[in-house]
């Protein structure tokens, strides 16, 4: 069943290397014209699903639309519709912006004059078109890819962690491009392994862990649609004050921390943040620390430190467990 609101679908994806499980039937959906955030720790199989994507590789099963048709391993030419940038990309370090360009449209499907200039425009690179590439930025080699992914005009733009390795003047380079691009009717399809980062620029987020989505909607439903209280307390006070706060929703719904002993989540909306003091305050137990956020971030939380638990060799980067809890709703320290 074909959707045509939406620019890509996956569905019950599948892929294996070896023995080790990537795509264990991912189910995505991606509306037309938005910047969907594709959101998972590092190994949750967000550059597996790209190669797919982009038949870099094949999935052992599942089924891709694109565009609002089915994508098969025949359909390989269909991707000139869809502008990639999954390996970081390779330029000629003595040519200039505009001339790796040339070099890229040259190679590909035929571009029409002027669209060189169009791309450098989108990306923010007209007036450094003419600097040989080597003295480029990171960021600015970044956005020289997204512009090479966009000579085709492509409706659909997949990009792996185009913010990866850039300074903060850089990432926000990056989300105005995308951004934009959304603005003037592409899909972007954008993964990254950052809540924040996905939270100041998507549209719609979904998020994956050992290659399932475990949550998708719009970025605005999924910030209201629930709220999280974190309150610390002493931890040989955890077992009474879980119990009691258990009254304020149902038991399931409160959890302490297993990588910070002495926090407690509770779900509930932030409004409540006074009822758990009191409840807590009644038990004589007062929180030394208390702060109010949403599931979503809650929900990363949880997914992170599985991933960070799991990773001994330390190829998981970026995320600090910690990071985000007390500032800026502190309440209490
Ligand atoms: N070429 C490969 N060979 C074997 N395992 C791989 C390969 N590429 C990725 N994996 C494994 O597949 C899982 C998903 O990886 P990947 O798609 O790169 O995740 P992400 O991009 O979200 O960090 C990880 O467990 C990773 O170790
Ligand atoms: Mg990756």
């Amino acid at each position: 069943m074909i959707d045509p609101t939406l620019a890509l679908a996956t569905r019950g994806l599948r892929k294996s290397y070896g023995s080790r499980l990537a795509l264990d039937g991912l189910d995505l959906s991606v509306p037309a014209g938005v910047v969907y955030g594709f959101l998972g720790p590092n190994g949750a199989g967000k550059t597996t699903t790209m190669r797919v994507l982009t038949g870099l590789i094949h999935a052992d099963g599942g089924a891709v639309e694109l565009l609002g048709r089915p994508f098969t391993r025949r359909d390989r030419h269909r991707l000139f519709d869809v502008g990639a940038l999954v390996e970081s990309p390779a330029f000629y370090p003595y040519l200039s912006g505009r001339e790796n360009l040339r070099a890229l449209a040259a190679s590909g499907a035929p571009t029409p004059a002027g669209r060189i200039d169009e791309v450098l425009e989108i990306v923010g690179l007209r007036d450094r078109a003419t600097d040989p590439v080597s003295r480029y930025s990171l960021g600015m080699k970044q956005r020289l890819g997204i512009g090479g992914a966009l000579l085709n005009d492509p409706a659909l733009l997949l990009l792996d962690e185009p913010s990866n390795g850039l300074d903060p003047a850089g990432i926000v380079a990056i989300r105005e491009t995308l951004r934009h691009l959304a603005s003037i009717g592409k899909t972007v399809f954008v993964s990254s392994h950052l809540l924040a980062e996905v939270q100041q620029m998507a549209d719609v987020v979904g998020i994956i862990a050992s290659g399932r989505l475990v949550r998708e909607g719009s970025m605005q439903d999924l910030l209201v649609s629930e709220g999280v209280v974190r309150v610390r307390v002493e931890p040989a006070e955890v077992a009474t004050a879980t119990a009691r706060l258990a009254r304020l929703t149902a038991p399931d719904r409160v959890t302490p921390s297993r990588m910070e002993p002495g926090w407690i989540s509770v779900q509930i909306t932030p409004d409540r943040t006074s009822e758990v003091n009191r409840l807590l305050a009644e038990a004589g137990i007062f929180a030394s620390g208390l702060s109010s956020g949403n599931d979503l971030e809650e929900l990363f939380l949880t997914l992170t430190e599985d991933t960070t638990s799991g990773d001994p060799d330390g190829t998981f980067a970026g995320i600090d467990p910690s990071a985000g809890r007390l500032a800026p709703n502190e309440v209490l320290s």
